[in-house]
């Protein structure tokens, strides 16, 4: 065979030209069936907060520490101490973390999969993850991955003299790359995909186009954490860099503040590598022959390593002290004139050509040299706003350190979603931060099975609720939840909170009426001395309305309802970052459509993936929610049943017995169609959310077995299934419940 071409010709293991290619745009369900268990070797039954919890991490810690000091031929550590090297590490985990969908950071150990793995932003650190395979080894099941990244990152830190706030534990590993992320839309890698304009909307001025950076990307490039560290486009300009900065970390829900900490804060340790030309680098890891077993970059320099380490092609150093926590960085920044010169690989850099010599060699002991910067740390001194920080953390190192203390938590801790998944014994012991979206403790006891029932009762008789609303509300609640970050869900009953009492999908007016009622309700059994949170109550009025339309159905069922649920209150609620859970489209309720870039199914497929369904419970959900009537808008849309309101499978039925009868209704778009009966009079109109699943060959499976005779009873159990599944879906505090990913 010809193992230098590529790609190659196989007609084994998945070769051949496959549909994608030929139908290149058929909605892709890929994403609803990635991390299945069949990909995870320890089986879909592990529980990785109980395997942890026989980790002794004070051991942990001092196998890390010497780790961390003890300097390998293969890869020799700067100045004898990797822990620079391991926050780089810990830091290119999380950053790639974006508020916007939450997705990316550090939570799933993705870095060991392409395409970060191979990204240029991330060259070298193969070797860093080579590093701590022994540690990985030694604990095994006990300890995943994607802590060890961020953990080790962490314990460098303080073992180089910094106070950190803690650490949380409870990252669960994944076992194939993230195929759900957008990544962007480029076809080429950093630093050819500069010259890329698709994600700024077309504008090449860099000093203007920073925030029309396309949505949710957290970085101006691929390839790229965040920003070209020579500056836009290899430019050395700094304030523009700022702009770039300022966009890109506020993607991460970093403000001024902690962005100046972080990037002070990092780069207080260690330096950048570009001692020779790039002409001497192979390929990146996922493009590297079989024989360098996962690791790229090859240095053809002698040594490949060490004194002629290249990464970034920058060749950098920030501080007199780089392996020790000082203000040495900001001290350097506003002390130094720096003048504009280029690193041996020809990149544009910066020196403080008229200082003395001072800054370590990182082999050469007594060898010194002057002080550096890339432009993007130029971008702090240069930004009106980010120079005032700068001065400010300078002047009061104090400060500066606790800042960044935070900062740091928040940026590695960020993806993690609710407290109650925190594990190990450094978590803080002080209240939570605004941005964990805290959640009070509950001071009153869980609802009895007696409790439960009577207030199934007592909604579905109150004023106001009907199995319509009723649906709609408690969906609306538990929907917001994403696996991504694992924010939002029904816990804190945020619905009846801003931002999310005013989502367009929500229908206000609608949803107050209803929590109005629901407090009625909650009001009136709380007079008897008990209580019942609104959380609960929202869920549990979904519950009451289910059964009652299965029962009108002719089924009986019991929906499971896990109480324990507690109100939030409008000040633990980050109005900023939660508006990022507004949903674009819910086709789930027929609410809004697609964009510029994705089409209505797609962005149903999203949300899907987002609440971690499969194809089967997608296509289940959407048959219910149908027949309960259960639009936003109480539309008719997609109402395929003569029979609101009841839990039946019509909606397949319906959809599947109309032969080739649907229209497209003028000037829609194409959002919304019509089908006729024999007389030309308008039956049922539907939107791309409900005719996709007679579309597309997938889904129209699945929906075939749930439009069958035999399926009514097992449709309206799937149903219910699926719906416990996604009320619960950010019930973390509830034990056993260690979430998918
Ligand atoms: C190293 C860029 C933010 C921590 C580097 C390197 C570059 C870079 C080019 C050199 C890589 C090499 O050649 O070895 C940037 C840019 C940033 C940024 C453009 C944002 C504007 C951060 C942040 C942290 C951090 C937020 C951590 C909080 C580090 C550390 C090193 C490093 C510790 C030294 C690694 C070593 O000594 O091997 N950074 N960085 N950086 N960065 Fe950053």
């Amino acid at each position: 065979p010809d193992f230098g071409s590529c790609p190659r010709k196989s007609t084994v293991a998945g070769g051949g030209t496959r549909s994608r290619q030929w139908w290149p745009c058929e909605l892709n369900l890929a994403v609803l069936r990635q991390f299945s268990e069949k990909s995870n070797p320890f089986g879909s039954d592990f529980d990785y907060a109980s395997a942890f919890s026989k980790v002794d991490v004070a051991q942990l810690k001092k196998d890390i520490t010497a780790v961390q000091t003890t300097s390998q031929d293969w890869w020799p550590a700067d100045f004898g101490d990797y822990g620079p090297f391991f926050i780089r590490l810990a830091w290119h985990n999380a950053g790639t973390y974006r508020a916007i969908d939450g997705r990316g950071g550090a939570g799933q150990g993705q870095q060991r999969f392409a395409p970060l793995n191979s990204w240029p932003d991330n060259a070298n650190l193969d070797k860093a993850r080579r590093l701590l395979w022994p540690i990985k080894q030694k604990y095994g099941s006990a300890l995943s991955w994607a802590d060890l990244f961020v953990f080790a990152g962490n314990t460098a830190m303080e073992n180089m003299g910094f106070p950190t706030y803690g650490f949380g534990f409870g990252r669960v590993d994944t076992w194939q790359s993230d195929e759900g992320i957008y990544w962007g839309g480029e076809q080429e890698m950093f630093p050819e995909a500069l010259n890329n304009v698709v994600r700024y909307n077309g504008s090449t001025d860099f000093t203007t186009r920073a925030d029309e950076l396309e949505s949710p990307l957290g970085a101006v490039s691929m390839g790229l954490i965040y920003v070209d560290p020579r500056g836009p486009n290899g430019t050395p300009d700094t304030k523009a860099s700022a702009l770039d900065i300022r966009e890109t970390f506020g993607r991460m829900g970093m403000d001024d503040e902690e962005t100046v900490a972080l990037i002070a804060g990092g780069h207080a340790f260690g330096k950048t590598h570009g001692a020779v030309t790039g002409d001497h680098i192979g390929p990146e890891p996922n493009a590297a022959d079989i024989e360098l077993q996962g690791l790229g970059w090859k240095n053809s320099a002698v040594p490949g390593n060490g004194v002629n380490s290249y990464t970034s092609g920058l060749e950098v150093i920030w501080s007199r002290t780089p392996t020790k926590w000082a203000n040495e960085f900001l001290f350097s920044l506003l002390n130094n004139n720096f003048t504009l010169t280029k690193s041996p690989d020809g990149a544009p850099q910066w020196e403080a050509l008229d200082a003395n010599a001072s800054y370590p060699d990182p082999f050469i002991p007594g060898k010194f040299r002057r002080p550096t910067m890339l432009t993007s740390d130029l971008g702090l001194r240069d930004d009106p706003v980010y120079n005032n920080i700068s001065k400010t953390f300078l002047n009061d190192f104090d400060y500066f350190t606790k800042k960044f203390g935070l900062a740091w938590y928040k940026l590695l801790h960020r993806d993690m979603g609710p407290i109650a998944r925190y594990l190990g014994p450094e978590v803080p012991k002080q209240a939570p931060l605004i941005w964990q979206d805290p959640l009070p403790n509950a001071t009153y006891k869980t609802l009895a099975a007696s409790d439960i029932s009577s207030l199934k009762s007592q909604i579905l008789a109150a004023p106001g609720l009907n199995v319509s609303n009723l649906v709609t509300t408690a969906w609306g609640s538990a929907s917001t939840f994403r696996i991504s970050d694992k924010r939002g869900g029904a816990n804190g009953a945020r619905i009846a909170l801003q931002p999310q009492a005013s989502f367009a999908a929500n229908n206000p007016p609608r949803l107050a009426a209803v929590i109005k009622a629901l407090k009625g309700v909650q009001t009136k059994f709380q007079s008897s001395g008990k209580k019942v949170s609104l959380a609960d109550l929202i869920v549990l009025g979904g519950a009451a309305a289910i059964e009652k339309a299965a029962k009108a159905a002719g089924i009986t069922l019991t929906v499971p309802f896990t109480p324990g649920r507690v109100d939030a209150t409008q000040d633990q609620t980050d109005v900023s970052t939660f508006a990022f859970l507004e949903p674009k489209a819910d086709g789930f309720r027929n609410f809004g459509h697609g964009t510029a870039s994705s089409l209505t199914e797609e962005l149903l497929v999203d949300k899907a993936a987002l609440l971690t369904l499969s194809p089967p419970e997608l296509t289940v959900l959407i048959g219910g929610m149908r027949a309960l009537s259960a639009n936003f808008d109480g539309s008719s849309t997609g109402i395929l049943t003569s029979h609101p309101g009841q839990l039946t499978n019509d909606f397949f039925v319906n959809l599947l017995g109309s032969y080739a009868s649907w229209s497209v209704v003028p000037n829609t778009n194409s959002e919304l169609f019509q089908s006729t009966d024999s007389t030309g009079k308008v039956q049922w109109t539907a939107s791309r959310a409900d005719l996709i699943f007679g579309s597309h060959p997938e889904l129209r499976a699945v929906a075939e077995v749930y439009g069958s005779s035999d399926a009514k009873n097992k449709f309206a159990n799937d149903f219910v299934a699926a719906w416990a599944k996604v009320m619960d879906l950010d019930r973390y505090d509830v034990s056993g419940h260690s979430g998918p990913y």
